[in-house]
């Protein structure tokens, strides 16, 4: 068993999957209840998460240094190298500021000591952090550095105690999960060669029913997406015809949306209801431009839609008591899930519902990444061009409008997304790519079109690759493909004056721009 200590990171619950699907049972756990975990679990080894908190704040969260003195491993990533580094007496400072790709160095010398097993001399990591270490506590080496920071890698030989300033745990570093997998020889635990199941069908079902119970009905939130769609399946699956999903089409979504709820639920084998609110959406979007407050108004609106559909089946006698939801893990941490975690965003079906409801939450998948979601989507047989699809954020359209979403606005972002599906459609990348859309930046900039000055709106394209969506990096296209899209927006979309690329990695950008 290794304890996997949260202070607060986005990826803490990732670093306990990686661990997992290596054949180690691990234990998350909060700081302050670290010693009285250690003495129940028995603990092989302790890994330190990162967090968003600086070690010199007055209530960062810290943990009883009596932990260095267990004789067990420890890594210490991001801030719990800072945090480690801070308690053995060495220094951090908020300093030299790093997010996304950077190259490490190992200290060749150092080449026999056992975390370095299987590493070559230089590899990509990558960071996210804005504070760094500037001196080591006693009986610490360097043993990896980037060109920015020379303690990127350090050891503690003897004690057994590893720090990292990158993070080991995120798909988009190379070798990551061996250096995760050389701690765990270190901790003396054997890492199995196969990656681990990390769910069963039957158990994900049983768990349905064990909630649900035997007469109360379940309806259910679905967008048209993988992860609604595999959430709603296994509750078919769990509770047959009590389960009656919900589509609710509100304009913001890609065209063709409802044409897939229905196809794929023909599949599952039950009908969708559909539900049109086109006009009252964007209604109540009329002079919005926080994103925060968009994505509010939408989740509150959502949940009032269901509690109608709840009363109406409710009179027809179908006891509803259960919103089926297809929140992910990502969803849930990015919406400030965990104690000592920072919010990025309130995703609409997590930290955007009101405080108050009538309906339960159902939420079978909440614990998975999107990968995983996928690989239960396959196991239930749906259909592998559905379990391809790119991701659609909730809130549709509305969050990749920066400011008013206006029907004109809401035209040109429909028209240029159309666009861009189809040229990759065409070059036979849109299976390959995570996600691909194009952004209402709200800004504007000059245009020459005939002869005649325009000024319009600059649109932004994104285009990722991600599995797991905790970390994405842009994708390199083909500069013919960059320039048709280009060409063919500020060409057949009236009123944008010109195209450019996102190139900035996740982190720091998250994936949308709201
Ligand atoms: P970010 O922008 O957070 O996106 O890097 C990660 C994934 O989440 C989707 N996304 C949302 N999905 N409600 C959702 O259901 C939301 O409010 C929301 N915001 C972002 C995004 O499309 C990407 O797949």
């Amino acid at each position: 068993m290794i304890l996997v200590i949260d202070f607060g990171s986005q990826t803490t619950h990732l670093i306990a999957r990686r661990l997992k699907e290596m054949g180690v049972k691990t234990k998350i756990i909060h700081p302050e209840n670290v010693c009285r975990g250690i003495d129940q679990t028995k603990a092989r080894g302790i890994v330190l998460s990162g967090g968003p908190a600086g070690t010199y704040e007055t209530n960062a969260p810290t943990v009883d240094r009596a932990i260095y003195n267990l004789d067990i491993p420890i890594l210490g990533i991001c801030y719990g190298f800072q945090l480690t580094t801070h308690l053995l007496g060495g220094s951090v400072v908020a300093g030299k500021k790093e997010y996304g790709p950077v190259i490490i160095k190992l200290k060749i010398k150092n080449q026999r000591s056992k975390i370095l097993q299987g590493l070559p001399k230089k590899f990509v990591v990558w960071m996210s952090h804005g504070d760094s270490v500037i001196k080591l506590p006693k009986s610490f080496k360097i043993i990896g550095f980037s060109d920015e920071i020379p303690f990127a890698f350090v050891e503690n030989t003897k004690k057994r105690i590893f720090g990292l300033q990158f993070h080991p745990e995120v798909e988009h570093t190379q070798y990551g999960s061996q250096i995760l997998r050389n701690f765990l020889d270190i901790c003396g635990l054997k890492v199995g060669i196969k990656k681990g199941e990390e769910f069963r069908i039957k158990n994900l079902e049983s768990g349905i029913k064990e909630i649900v119970g035997e007469k109360d009905y379940v309806i259910g939130a679905v967008s048209g997406g993988v992860d609604s769609a595999v959430a709603a399946a296994l509750t078919v699956r769990a509770i047959g015809k009590r389960f009656i999903p919900v589509y609710v089409n509100n304009g913001l979504m890609r065209e063709g949306t409802e044409e897939h709820v229905r196809r794929i639920f023909k599949q599952i084998g039950i009908k969708p209801i559909v539900v049109n609110v086109v006009g009252e959406m964007l209604k109540k979007l009329k002079e919005i431009t926080n994103s925060e407050q968009k994505r509010k108004i939408i989740g509150n609106f959502y949940i009032k839609i269901f509690e109608k559909e709840m009363r109406k089946l409710k009179a027809k006698n179908l006891p509803v008591k259960y919103l089926l939801q297809g929140t992910i893990y990502s969803d849930v941490i990015e919406s400030q899930g965990t104690k000592h975690s920072s919010k990025i965003k309130s995703h609409h079906n997590v930290g955007g519902l009101p405080k108050k409801m009538k309906l339960k939450l159902l939420e079978p998948v909440r614990n998975f990444y999107k990968d995983e979601v996928r690989r239960i989507g396959r196991k239930l047989n749906l259909p592998e061009d559905f379990i391809n699809k790119q991701p659609f954020p909730g809130p549709g359209y509305a969050v990749r409008i920066r400011g008013e979403v206006t029907k004109e606005r809401l035209r040109m972002e429909k028209k240029a997304d159309e666009i861009v599906l189809s040229e990759l459609g065409k070059a036979n990348l849109l299976s390959k790519v995570f996600l691909s859309f194009p952004v209402m930046t709200n800004a504007f900039s000059t245009a020459v079109k005939g002869d005649g000055r325009q000024f319009g709106e600059v649109v932004a394209i994104r285009v990722v690759d991600s599995r797991d969506i905790m970390t994405s990096n842009w994708t390199r296209l083909p500069y013919e493909i960059l320039q048709r899209i280009s060409s063919r927006i500020v060409n057949e979309v009236p009123g944008v004056s010109r195209v450019v690329y996102d190139i900035t990695t996740k982190p720091p950008a998250t994936m949308e721009w709201e």
